[in-house]
């Protein structure tokens, strides 16, 4: 039987014009596949966390759009694209923090716009509804294009990666950064995987990522999948680990990295960078261009979504974990300051500060 990692994590199903993602909440018992197509659905899947991690969100947000254009029933290609920007907006309200969620929207929604003011705007004599069906296909293509990219770049951050660790080594990861965060790979994941497939032996340590278990129920579960050496731990047993000396790197994910390098990712992150930064062991964030907020200045900026109590005091318990009605904090990320970040990650190569990134003065709206 195929792994988990022989199947899309996103994916379009052109027969029925729907979005096709992997459940994730339903791992790692049972691998199921949910088809949306109603905005409301799609929607619900994003806020649930069915499908999950900055760069799967984005994807899966594309299609998305591209399922819910198939259902816009427009007279005009101008009545096509206002329906169209009230859904970009409704699935952009699904999650706040991750920046690859408004950013995939606007971009499979500028090109639509795009298509529109430099070819159907000027082919005189095509019928209405044909210019129509143009934009729907040209939703499809660029969200296409934007995953064969993901599946790009996340290999090219693996190779960067890899450059970073020898062969043996310990390495700590925290939340779910892997294939199932994104198209293919992962992001953190992807130099494990590469390092996997040239023998190099890495003892990989996974923190099961309280509350919704994202480490335990995902990243254990493909990196075993895999045949990768894992093992799982308690979010508050990495000190011990690295007093040991089991850890030679972290390698987390993020979900939102602001212009100074501060960076935004699964609750419990910076905690995990302070305590590497005590034992001295490098700290590398992996993260595809697209995941820097060149506009947000600082990661105090950077709006941290709150999730609902129920989470932490039952979800994943056979029965509720503590008193009744006892207050709950709940924030689903942290920021990590630029400070404890060794290294980032990109497809562009590993940077040290976000400054030494190519062009990277040119990208702020705001400059
Ligand atoms: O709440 P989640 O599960 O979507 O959080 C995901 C993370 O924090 C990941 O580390 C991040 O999105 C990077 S995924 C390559």
């Amino acid at each position: 039987m195929k792994s988990v990692l022989g199947y899309e994590t996103v994916d379009f199903d052109r027969e029925h014009h729907a979005l096709v993602i992997v459940d994730q909440t339903k791992l790692p018992g049972e691998l199921a596949f949910l088809s949306l197509r109603s905005p409301q659905e799609i929607w619900d899947a994003i806020y649930h966390l069915k499908v999950r991690g900055a760069p799967a969100i984005g994807v899966a947000a594309a299609f998305g759009l591209a399922a819910i254009g198939w259902q816009i029933a427009a007279d005009s290609p101008a009545d096509f694209m206002m329906q169209l920007s009230r859904h970009r907006e409704y699935l952009c309200s699904a999650r706040p923090t991750a920046v690859n969620l408004g950013w995939a929207l606007n971009r499979v929604y500028g090109a639509c716009e795009n298509l529109l003011s430099r070819k159907l705007d000027q082919a005189e004599g095509m019928p209405e509804m044909e210019k129509v069906q143009r934009l729907r296909e040209g939703l499809l293509q660029e969200a296409k294009r934007m995953k064969e990219e993901d599946i790009d770049i996340c290999k090219r951050i693996g190779e960067h990666g890899l450059d970073l660790l020898k062969p043996g080594d310990g390495i700590l990861t925290h939340c779910n950064a892997g294939q199932l965060a994104t198209c293919r790979y992962g992001t953190a994941t992807a130099p494990i995987y590469l390092g996997q497939e040239r023998g190099y032996g890495f003892h990989v340590y996974v923190d099961e990522t309280r509350p919704l278990m994202q480490g335990a129920r995902l990243t254990a579960y493909e990196l075993q999948a895999a045949g990768v050496d894992a093992t799982l731990l308690c979010d508050n047993m990495a000190a011990s680990l690295m007093a040991q000396e089991k850890v030679q790197a972290v390698l987390v994910g993020c979900d939102r990295v602001a212009a100074n390098g501060d960076v935004a990712n699964k609750i419990g992150t910076s905690m995990l960078a302070i305590t590497a930064w005590h034992h001295q062991i490098p700290f590398y964030v992996c993260a595809p261009l697209s995941t820097i907020d060149w506009n947000t200045a600082t990661g105090k900026e950077i709006e941290i979504e709150e999730r609902p109590p129920e989470e932490v005091t039952q979800m994943w318990y056979r029965q509720p974990m503590c008193p009744p009605g006892v207050k709950v904090y709940n924030p689903a990320f942290d920021v990590t300051s630029y400070l404890l970040i060794d290294g980032y990650i990109t497809e562009l190569g590993v940077f040290s500060t976000l400054e030494e990134i190519p062009g990277c003065y040119l990208q702020s709206d705001k400059r």
